[in-house]
């Protein structure tokens, strides 16, 4: 294996770049722009979690919540639908292309996996999952549980593959992404509603931010070190919340924005506590609500046009099988921010990351 130096970084002052040099430099205290090491080597990249990163996963899952038809991957490699609830690549491919590692992170599940492929990572993420063990029962995806047993299962085949000492070296210089709790929000709590009746929001939050933080505790009695941690984006604003819950005029519903900022909050504490017990661990909370509220209230300055709805179909509710070949895309999507009305298009993750 040839060791992965990304030289790119030290060019780089995107947020995606400050991200990374901040969750793979253990111990040192700096921001980004600054030359790294050559030294510093990121083998692997390993995703949990949701759509947000879900490489493929639900393909041959019995669910609705799936991205492997047209119009998702209108701009992926030969238009190919993958299965990526995107119109092209997630932050996942994005991140391992900046850190050199390959240009695609497959899903674990993909058929067509090779060997190789398993040293360099994978995503075990699944759309529709989320912290509350509920989330993904209600939808018949994986939870977070599913995708631990897959993780071990992993671990196994790369025992197999390398050895334990080269596994344990891997696993504990990799980049775990966690990426959950929008859908336990937005779908089990505001729109299905069946916690409302034993939760409310402070809550309902406790138990989604007890639940990371287990789920984060598992990969790293497992191995995992170097672990990023994204926020809950304003769920309010995601065009489909906004015709849910944001009255006639589709207005972000602040109800759903104050339930993600504070579940954020408390996130964040949480990620501050494991950071500092967990030794060895370098524990980053990725901001993505702040951002996304920027872009939203000033979608011109990041060359965008529409940020309310999505591009598939009306753009106001369309999201997995609602969003299908049936329906027209926006001839531009390069000026929109959301793909459907739940994901960003790449060009809201490109401003993104
Ligand atoms: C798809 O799932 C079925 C059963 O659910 C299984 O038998 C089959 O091997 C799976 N196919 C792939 C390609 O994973
Ligand atoms: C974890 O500690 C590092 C410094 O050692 C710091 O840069 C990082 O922000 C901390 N993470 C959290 C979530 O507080």
């Amino acid at each position: 294996m040839e060791p992965f130096v990304f030289m790119k970084l030290s060019y780089s002052s995107s947020r995606l770049a400050t991200f990374l040099f901040s969750v793979v430099l253990i111990g040192v205290h700096s921001v980004a722009r600054v030359t790294l090491p050559e030294n510093v080597i990121v083998p692997a990249v390993i995703a949990f979690g949701d759509s947000i990163v879900d490489q493929g996963a639900n393909n041959n899952l019995t669910t609705v919540v799936k991205a492997n038809f047209s119009p998702y991957g209108k701009d992926f490699v030969a238009g190919k639908p993958t299965g990526r609830f995107s119109n092209n690549k997630t932050p996942a491919d994005m991140i391992v292309e900046e850190l050199g590692i390959k240009e695609l992170l497959p899903a674990y599940l993909d058929p067509s996996l090779d060997e190789k492929e398993l040293l360099t990572g994978v995503s075990f993420a699944s759309g529709g999952s989320g912290y509350d063990p509920q989330t993904p029962k209600i939808v018949g995806v994986l939870s977070c549980s599913d995708q631990l047993r897959q993780f071990k299962e992993y671990i196994g085949k790369l025992k197999h593959i390398v050895g334990e000492k080269r596994t344990q070296s891997i696993l504990a210089n990799s980049l775990f992404l966690v990426v959950a709790g929008s859908d336990d929000l937005a779908n089990t709590y505001f729109t299905i509603g069946i916690r409302k009746l034993q939760y409310d929001i402070p809550s309902y939050t406790n138990l989604m931010v007890s639940s990371a933080s287990d789920f984060i505790k598992d990969i790293y009695q497992l191995g995992a070190r170097r672990i990023g941690v994204f926020s809950a984006p304003p769920i309010g604003c995601l065009p489909s919340q906004r015709t849910l819950g944001g009255g006639g005029l589709r207005r972000c519903a602040e109800k759903y924005n104050n339930a993600a900022s504070l579940y954020n909050k408390k996130l964040k504490q949480q990620l501050e506590y494991l950071n500092r017990t967990l030794a060895q661990s370098r524990i980053i909370y990725l901001d993505i609500y702040n951002p996304i509220v920027a872009i939203i209230e000033n979608p011109i300055k990041y060359g965008l046009e529409v940020v309310d709805r999505g591009c598939c179909g009306t753009g106001n509710i369309e999201v997995s099988i609602l969003c299908n070949h049936l329906l027209p895309t926006c001839p531009d999507d390069s000026k929109y921010f959301f793909w459907d009305s739940y994901h960003p298009t790449n060009k809201g993750y490109s401003i993104l990351c």
